[in-house]
């Protein structure tokens, strides 16, 4: 039998703190030419991927896709498929019936069938595993699915769209992605510039969140110098977007613009030039051990703040045990941003 989702679930799309599309897209020429293939996306409806580092931009592309899409009337549902353990996934995604599991004395309608109508935002889709892969790809191949403990199936219409700052071409390398629903979700694909690539629109973007920042925060902060926009234009940003952000949030609240530019000039101080002695031996052990363990620490702080300091997703970055990540963290005595604004 064949149900179909109930109308009656919505949930309601933030379309109005979405950034105004000129800073969406800004002046660089690599966003420009982004901008004129963003009409194509929308118009069909599609399944999307969306590629890029962590931080450029992935969610905010998804919501203005989805506003200006067909299915803009509908609900946007977004899941955060990293952040929700894989063992609870399933549950959140398709739902269940009364009793398919201890605890579950009523049925609950999954997050697939509030989409209907609308549009379904898989974030990290890299992070779910091969079984439900599998449930995933059924969903795209017949719009249909069944919640855990259920019979029926489901019927739905949405948009999906899928988002990954990993490879899935090296994913599917190593076993831990299914091709075939590489294949389904990745219809279109477009892969978003990293902020060091689109330089020239740090200042505007930087000045967005100043305003806003300095509103929500009621702050007092001075507008941005020129002397700061140039640290910003030397910087590598390895964080994009978001750490851009969170800097422009500890200027407002910390209202000093040498705390933030301290840690701009420490970030670029890449240890790829040792400082050697200039009278005396150079004790090249000695030399290069320092050297190695400056450089270890720098590598091990860009995979950081690329993973927003998700140590588990870091590690596997670096190739790395989680339980030696820990302690090279503690070797180089690195600290989380947050930490490092106190
Ligand atoms: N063009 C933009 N204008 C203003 N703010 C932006 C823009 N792009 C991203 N942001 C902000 O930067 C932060 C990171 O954006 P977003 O969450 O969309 O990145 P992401 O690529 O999805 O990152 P992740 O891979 O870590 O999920 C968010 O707070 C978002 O509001
Ligand atoms: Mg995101």
């Amino acid at each position: 039998m064949v149900r179909t989702a109930p109308q009656g679930v919505t949930l309601t799309l933030r379309t109005d703190d979405l950034p105004p599309e000129e800073l969406i897209f800004g002046r660089s020429a690599a966003m420009q030419e982004f901008r004129q293939r963003i009409p194509k996306f929308a118009a069909t409806n599609v399944p999307l991927l969306i590629q890029g580092a962590s931080g450029t931009g992935k969610g905010v592309l998804a919501r203005y896709i989805h506003s200006r899409s067909s299915v803009a009337a509908g609900p946007f549902v977004s899941v955060n498929c990293a952040a929700i353990p894989c063992t609870l996934l399933e549950s959140e995604l398709f739902g269940y019936e009364k009793g398919a599991f201890t605890g579950a004395y009523a049925s609950k309608p999954g997050r697939v069938e509030m989409a209907h109508t609308g549009t379904l935002f898989l974030d990290g889709i890299d992070e779910i595993d091969l079984p439900l892969q599998a449930k995933l790809l059924q969903l795209l191949q017949d719009a249909q699915f069944s919640r855990i403990g259920g019979r029926e199936d489901i019927t739905v219409q949405i948009r999906v769209i899928c988002a990954t700052s990993r490879p899935l071409e090296h994913e599917i390398a190593v076993g831990r992605f299914r091709a075939d629903l590489y294949y389904r979700i990745n219809v279109a694909t477009v892969e978003l510039p990293t902020l060091r690539s689109r330089i020239e629109d740090v200042p505007q973007l930087a000045r967005y969140f100043y305003e806003r920042l300095r509103k929500r925060y009621k702050s007092s902060a001075a507008p941005i110098s020129p002397l700061l926009l140039k640290l910003f234009e030397q910087h590598t940003w390895p964080g994009n977007i978001r750490e851009l952000e969170n800097l422009m949030e500890r200027y407002v609240i910390l209202g000093s613009e040498e705390a933030i530019s301290e840690e701009l000039v420490s970030w670029e101080r890449t240890p790829i030039a040792p400082e050697l002695p200039t009278n005396g031996p150079i004790q090249l052990k000695k030399v290069t051990r320092k050297a190695v363990r400056e450089l270890e620490g720098w590598i091990i702080l860009s995979a950081l703040e690329a993973n927003r300091w998700n140590r588990k997703r870091a590690a596997r970055d670096l190739r790395i045990s989680y339980r030696s990540l820990l302690y090279k963290i503690r070797q180089a005595g690195l600290n989380p941003p947050h930490a490092r604004i106190a």
